[in-house]
């Protein structure tokens, strides 16, 4: 199986349903460690799972490039054919990018292009739009700009707040991203244009 390398911030439920699915055997990938930029729960989640996890803190280095650079080697001790930001609420660094572009998939909880940033859910709700969703994606050295891999559409409800929107639009991420993973790690990706993502299929 692939090497996944899990990167989040939160409470990890996206890195839960990567373990879930990870755990039957024919799941074509497994997450070898987990990576955290500050104490969150998703640490919780790999310690149950029996995974390994490290955390290297923005606040614990001189700077951001140095943050970068330990945070690259720590993920490349565990040698992964990919790297999930799954709810990490940091933007990878050069270095970061240099050793693992092409390899870093990430998952947004809008339809990008539209949406990027931290406050996704709450910048929708805010704007009024009546549809959003789930966007999974290639990283780049933007923010939330890579090669999309796959979207799918989410209501918005006129009943909806931040958090009932949230959670309706990560039902679909936890299954996208599940679904990307193992697509990736079994046939690859090309990128045309330096844009256009593609899954070869079988
Ligand atoms: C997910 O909705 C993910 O897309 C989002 O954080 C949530 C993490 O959920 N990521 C971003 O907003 C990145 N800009 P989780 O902690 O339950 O896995």
């Amino acid at each position: 199986p692939a090497r996944l390398v899990v990167l989040a911030s939160g409470t990890g439920s996206l890195l839960q349903a990567l373990i879930d699915e990870a755990s039957r055997p024919e799941y074509p990938a497994q997450v070898v460690a987990v990576g955290v930029d500050r104490v969150c729960e998703a640490e919780e989640r790999a310690a149950r799972a029996g995974i390994g996890s490290f955390r290297v803190r923005v606040g614990d280095h001189a700077d951001r490039a140095a943050w970068d650079r330990a945070l690259s080697d720590e993920v490349a001790a565990h040698r992964p054919d990919l790297v999930v930001s799954a709810g990490f609420m940091k933007i990878l660094g050069p270095e970061f990018l240099g050793r693992f572009q092409g390899r870093v998939i990430n998952t947004h909880p809008a339809l990008l292009p539209a949406f990027p940033g931290a406050h996704a859910v709450a910048d929708a709700l805010a704007y009024g739009v009546k549809v959003t969703g789930s966007t999974v994606h290639l990283v780049d050295g933007g923010v939330d700009t890579g090669p999309i891999l796959a979207q799918e559409a989410v209501s918005v409800l006129d009943t909806d707040d931040e958090s009932s929107l949230h959670e309706r639009i990560k039902v679909v991420e936890r299954r996208l991203l599940v679904e990307v993973v193992a697509a990736v790690a079994t046939r690859g990706v090309v990128v045309s244009d330096g844009r256009k993502a593609v899954i070869p299929s079988e």
